[in-house]
């Protein structure tokens, strides 16, 4: 895959594959304080859960699949958020046996194979920087030839409006360890 960018002098930032950045496997660090921050689990009880938290949501996608992670670049410089995520079937990929909901979203997730997260630091966001994240990640997905490309977020989460008004429909809503959740979908 080649690098990309995409610059938008209106939002400040430009969006590049994360591989294409100079030293990028130290430069993911960069990315822990805007994961962190926009995540809603704040305390751990240990700094090996706090890890593991990393691990599950961010981690593993980088370590696996950086060439599909896209960034967004301050004027700066500074990394203001992210795009990660893998292309294989999560509900029939093992390394994705530990996320409980992909045990009852099997019947749907063929049809979206690939799946996303995105975060952007406070200061980066409402100047649809988002948006073009989305667009480079679907992009890829495109290109492999994938169906679609889901998402799992909270049903009643804020950013729902922006998930949809970037052509994400509700698929499946379910209750995950007390919290009502949505996948939603888009074809490629
Ligand atoms: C969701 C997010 C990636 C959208 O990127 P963005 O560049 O801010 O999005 P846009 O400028 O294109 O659109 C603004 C929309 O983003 C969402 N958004 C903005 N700030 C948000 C926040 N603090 N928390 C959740 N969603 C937010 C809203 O849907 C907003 O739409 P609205 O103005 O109609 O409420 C980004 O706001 C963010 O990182 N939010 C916090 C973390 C998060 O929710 N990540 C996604 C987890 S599934």
């Amino acid at each position: 895959m080649s690098p990309s960018t995409d610059d938008d002098t209106n939002s400040g930032a430009i969006i590049q594959r994360l591989t294409a950045l100079d030293n990028w496997p130290l430069r993911t660090a960069e990315l822990d304080p805007v994961f962190f921050e926009a995540s809603l689990t704040k305390t751990f009880p240990t700094a090996a859960a706090r890890l593991a938290f990393r691990e599950r949501w961010l981690g593993r996608f980088l370590e696996h699949w950086p060439e599909l992670a896209h960034v967004a670049v301050g004027g700066d410089g500074v990394l203001l958020g992210y795009i990660v995520g893998a292309h294989k079937d999560p509900a029939a990929d093992p390394r994705f046996a530990d996320i409980g909901f992909y045990r009852e979203l099997g019947h749907v997730t063929p049809q979206y194979p690939a799946h996303l997260h995105i975060n952007l630091a406070p200061e980066a966001r409402g100047r649809r920087v988002g948006s073009r994240l989305i667009e480079a990640f679907m992009a890829d997905a495109r290109v492999a030839r994938l169906p679609g490309v889901h998402l799992v977020t909270g049903r009643d989460s804020r950013n729902r409006s922006f998930y949809a008004r970037l052509g994400f429909a509700p698929v499946v809503e379910l209750v995950w360890e007390g919290t009502p959740i949505v996948m939603l979908g888009r074809a490629t």
